[in-house]
C-alpha cells in the first residue's frame, strides 16, 4: 500500500493541495481525476520526487521503481523516436515497445519529425523501457487515436501500479481501472 498523509503544498500565495491524504494499492490501475489547475500534475510531480511538498509523507514507494509520461512528450528533438527510447533501456526492450504502439515505421524518424500522437506514443514507450512497476501518466491519451488509444491502454494494463490523470470518465472503463481518486 502506498500512502500519502497530510500532502500540502502552496505555490506564492496560491494554496494547491492543502493536507491531501489518500492510499494507492501495490498493484493495480487508479485514475486520478479532477478540474483544471485542482493539482494532478503537481500531486504527480511530488510522487516521482521532483517537487517537494511543504508538509506530508508519501511511504510505500521507496522500494518501487518509478518512470512518468508527462504532460508534454519531452523529447529530446534531435535524437530518433528509437534512440529516445533507448536512452532508458536496452534496443531490444525499446523496439518491442515502439511496436507495440504502432510506431515501427517510425522508430527511425527524429522526434521533430514526428505528430503530437505519435510523440505521445513515443513518450508512452520510453516509460515503459524504464520501469512498469510504477508509472505515473499524466494525460497519456491527449492526441491519440481510437486504434492507438487501445494499444496505449493495453500496455498501461501491464504496469504493476498505473496512476493515469484523465478527464475523460470512460477511461475508467477503457483501463479496467480498480479505484478512482478525485482530487
Ligand atoms: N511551478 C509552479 N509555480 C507556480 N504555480 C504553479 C507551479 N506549478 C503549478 N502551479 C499552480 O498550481 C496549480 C495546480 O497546477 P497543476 O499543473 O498541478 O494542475 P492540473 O490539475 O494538472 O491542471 P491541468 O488539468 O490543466 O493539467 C495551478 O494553479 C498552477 O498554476
Ligand atoms: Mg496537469
Amino acid at each position: 500500500m502506498i500512502k500519502l498523509s497530510d500532502i500540502s503544498i502552496r505555490f506564492g500565495e496560491k494554496q494547491v493541495l492543502t493536507n491531501f491524504s489518500t492510499q494507492l494499492p501495490d498493484r493495480g490501475v487508479v485514475l486520478l481525476s479532477g478540474e483544471s489547475g485542482i493539482g494532478k500534475t503537481t500531486l504527480l510531480r511530488i510522487l516521482c520526487g521532483l517537487t517537494q511538498p511543504d508538509s506530508g509523507t508519501i511511504t510505500g514507494l521507496e522500494t518501487r521503481k518509478v518512470s512518468v509520461v508527462f504532460q508534454e512528450p519531452r523529447l529530446i528533438e534531435h535524437l530518433t523516436a528509437l534512440e529516445n527510447v533507448s536512452l532508458v533501456s536496452d534496443r531490444k526492450t525499446a523496439v518491442r515497445l515502439l511496436t507495440d504502439l504502432n510506431l515501427e515505421k517510425e522508430m527511425n524518424q527524429r522526434a521533430a519529425k514526428l505528430s503530437g500522437g505519435q510523440k505521445q506514443r513515443v513518450s508512452l514507450a520510453r516509460a515503459f523501457s524504464f520501469s512498469d512497476d510504477v508509472v505515473l501518466l499524466d494525460e497519456p491519451f491527449s492526441g491519440l487515436d481510437d486504434q492507438n488509444k487501445l494499444r496505449a491502454a493495453r500496455l498501461i494494463r501491464t504496469a504493476q501500479l498505473a496512476l493515469v490523470v484523465t478527464h475523460d470518465a470512460t477511461d475508467a472503463e477503457l483501463l479496467s481501472a480498480d479505484k478512482i481518486i478525485t482530487l
